[in-house]
Parts: structure tokens; C-alpha cells; sequence
């Protein structure tokens, strides 16, 4: 069993000492790597920048890369001959169209940047998903949130979608906890409630492995 994990934001340059990123930690994609690997499989996890530790479990490689085009090539390469495919990076979706090559300096009272689209590294793998491989996606909805990650499931080929809960104190992003629904393609709703992000990577990998043994067994 290999599993193929993102984890973390991406940081977009803007130049050499300023980015766009977002707040993601790392931890839920962190904690999904450790529990895969304590069943005995293989894990490459591709993470972006994170002040957590290198796993040590030598069953975790880790490739550390910056950008959502240098998350989306270190997959790439992995997805072909990984059995499991999990999502939970925070990757950017727009970048800066420019990247200076020296210090942007303060001029005028406003800044205009110019962003353009990054790929989506879960939907455009997704359009090359064997049948005996299984996919995992993760969603952050405000509204109509299940209606949303179904769609979203949908469109970037998901065989789960973890929904995260923004609505609860104490789950998401940079907490050590976190609640979720996991969806399927039937639209079957399965509730996870708030649990350390470890106790909960345990859940979700045993979910993942018994879907992923059913498709592959039929
Ligand atoms: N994802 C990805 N590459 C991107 C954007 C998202 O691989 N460029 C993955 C995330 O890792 C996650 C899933 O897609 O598993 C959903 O991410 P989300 O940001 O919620 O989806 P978007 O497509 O950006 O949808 P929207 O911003 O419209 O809600």
C-alpha cells in the first residue's frame, strides 16, 4: 500500500522576501501520514512550508516544496503508482501573475496585484484516477456546505470528501482538534465528532483503507 498525501499551505513569492500563503498548519495532513504509516503503509508525504518536524517513520518520505506548481510536479510524479491519494494541503488558488526579482519597494498610496489561477492538483490528477485507485479530497465550506463538497467531490473525481466544520470553536485550521463529515459518492454523510486531529487521522484512515480494500475487492 502506498499513499500519496499533500499537506500544508502553499506560499506564492511576491519576491524575494514576501509571499501569499494562508494559515493552514499542516497538522491534520501531518497526524494522516503518521496514522497510514502505523498500519504498515508507505507514505510520500508532499508538504508544504510548516514548523512541524520531519516525520521520523521510515515509512514517511517527505518532500518538502513551496509552491502550489512545486506541490502539483512532486505529486505528479508520485500519483501514477500510489494505491491512495489524500488532499489535505491548503494549496493557493490564484498566484502572483509577476515575481519580482528584487525587493518590491513602498510607492503610492495603493498596490494592485495581478493574480492568475494555479492548477488544481486534486482535479487534474483526478482525470487520471485508475479505477483501482481511490482518492481523498478535503472542503471548507461556509454555506451549504454539503451540497458544496458533494459538488466538489464530483468535480475533482473524490471518492471521500472531508468536510472540516468552520462553524465549531476548537476545529480547523491551526487548532489540535477538529470535526469533520466525510461524504461519499452516494451522498452517504458519516459524522466525525470534535477529536484530537490524531485520534481523528486514526478514524479516517481506517474509513479510507475499508473503502478503498471494498472498490478494489469489487
Ligand atoms: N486542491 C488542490 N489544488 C488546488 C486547490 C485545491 O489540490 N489548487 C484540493 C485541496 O487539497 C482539497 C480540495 O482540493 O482537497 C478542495 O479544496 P478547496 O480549496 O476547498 O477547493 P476549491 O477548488 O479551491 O474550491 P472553492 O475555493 O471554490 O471552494
Amino acid at each position: 500500500m502506498h499513499v500519496l498525501l499533500t499537506a500544508g499551505p502553499t506560499y506564492e513569492p511576491l519576491d524575494p522576501v514576501r509571499f501569499i500563503g494562508n494559515r493552514s498548519t499542516g497538522k491534520m495532513g501531518y497526524a494522516l501520514a503518521e496514522a497510514f504509516a502505523a498500519t504498515g503503509a508507505r507514505v510520500t508525504l508532499v508538504s508544504g512550508p510548516t514548523a512541524l518536524p520531519t516525520p521520523a517513520n521510515p515509512l514517511i518520505e517527505t518532500v518538502r516544496v513551496e509552491t502550489a506548481q512545486q506541490m502539483y510536479a512532486a505529486a505528479a510524479a508520485v500519483a501514477p503508482r500510489a494505491d491512495v491519494w489524500v488532499f489535505a494541503a491548503a494549496v493557493a488558488d490564484y498566484r502572483p501573475a509577476e515575481v519580482a526579482t528584487e525587493k518590491i519597494k513602498k510607492q503610492g498610496d495603493t498596490l494592485t496585484l495581478t493574480l492568475v489561477k494555479n492548477v488544481d492538483i486534486a482535479a487534474t490528477l483526478g482525470e487520471t484516477k485508475r479505477t483501482e485507485q481511490f482518492s481523498v479530497g478535503f472542503a471548507l465550506e461556509t454555506t451549504n456546505e454539503l451540497l458544496h463538497a458533494h459538488d466538489k467531490l464530483l468535480r475533482k473525481n473524490f471518492d471521500l470528501v472531508v468536510l472540516n466544520s468552520l462553524r465549531d470553536a476548537g476545529a480547523g485550521f491551526g487548532h489540535d482538534t477538529n470535526k469533520v463529515a466525510v461524504l461519499d459518492r452516494v451522498g452517504q454523510v458519516l459524522t466525525f465528532d470534535l477529536q484530537a486531529k490524531t485520534e481523528l487521522a486514526h478514524r479516517l484512515v481506517q474509513l479510507i483503507l475499508s473503502r478503498f480494500t471494498a472498490v478494489y475487492a469489487s
